[in-house]
């Protein structure tokens, strides 16, 4: 059966930063055998979590919007990348929503941490980016702060860290040799 991979656009701009990442991504991925789903998420329909917690039991969102596709992939992928700008130190909202809606989707209550429904065969990549220069967007928590929001909620969902990129700084044009590189590694570490 062929590996899927599932590449998600949490940017509203498809061809900047964290869009040429995800793409470039994609493009190395197809040359591995996978079969890519692409998800932008500003062209879904995807309504505010309501907090109505019914998806801890039934594990799958009760409200019927375009989450149930985003669920439905992430449960079929092997591996997924979350592509997503830094909005204030952490994700914009789109991203943030959507896991909100996840929620039963990706854990099980328990009476002390959550349990994960996800497999650890699963892996998951990040990608950011923000203007602030490196080494302040790591000093001052800004790209640090996106990855390590975005980290949190896949690790309790038991995937697997398979890496991260953060393009740093104003300049937005040229895509830098290094990060095309360390997609490169990321993705040859994790075949
Ligand atoms: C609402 C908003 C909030 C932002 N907050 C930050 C921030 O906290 N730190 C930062 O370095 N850049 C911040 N930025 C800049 C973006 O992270 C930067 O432009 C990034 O390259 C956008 O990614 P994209 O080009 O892939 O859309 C912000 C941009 C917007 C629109």
């Amino acid at each position: 059966m062929k590996r899927k991979l599932l590449a998600i656009l949490g940017s509203p701009h498809k061809n900047r930063a964290t869009g040429k990442m995800l793409d470039y991504a994609i493009k190395i991925a197809e040359q591995q055998g996978y079969v890519v789903d692409y998800i932008n998420l500003y062209e879904k329909n995807i309504a505010y979590c309501k907090g109505c917690r019914a998806c801890i039991k039934s594990q799958n969102c009760v409200v019927k919007d375009d989450i149930q596709e985003i669920s439905r992939l992430l449960k079929e992928c092997s591996i997924v990348i979350l592509a997503a700008p830094v909005y204030w130190a952490n994700v914009p909202a789109v991203v943030k929503n959507m896991f909100d809606r996840l929620l039963g989707v990706m854990i099980e209550e328990t009476q002390t941490f959550p349990k994960p429904r996800f497999s650890n065969e699963q892996k998951y990549i990040l990608f950011t980016a923000c203007n602030t220069p490196a080494p302040f967007s790591m000093l001052f928590g800004q790209s640090t702060g996106a990855i390590r929001s975005m980290k949190a909620v896949f690790n309790t969902s038991g995937m697997k860290y398979g890496g991260s990129c953060a393009w740093t700084g104003m300049n937005k044009t040229i895509f830098p040799k290094h990060l095309q590189r360390k997609i490169k590694r990321i993705f040859g570490k994790i075949k």
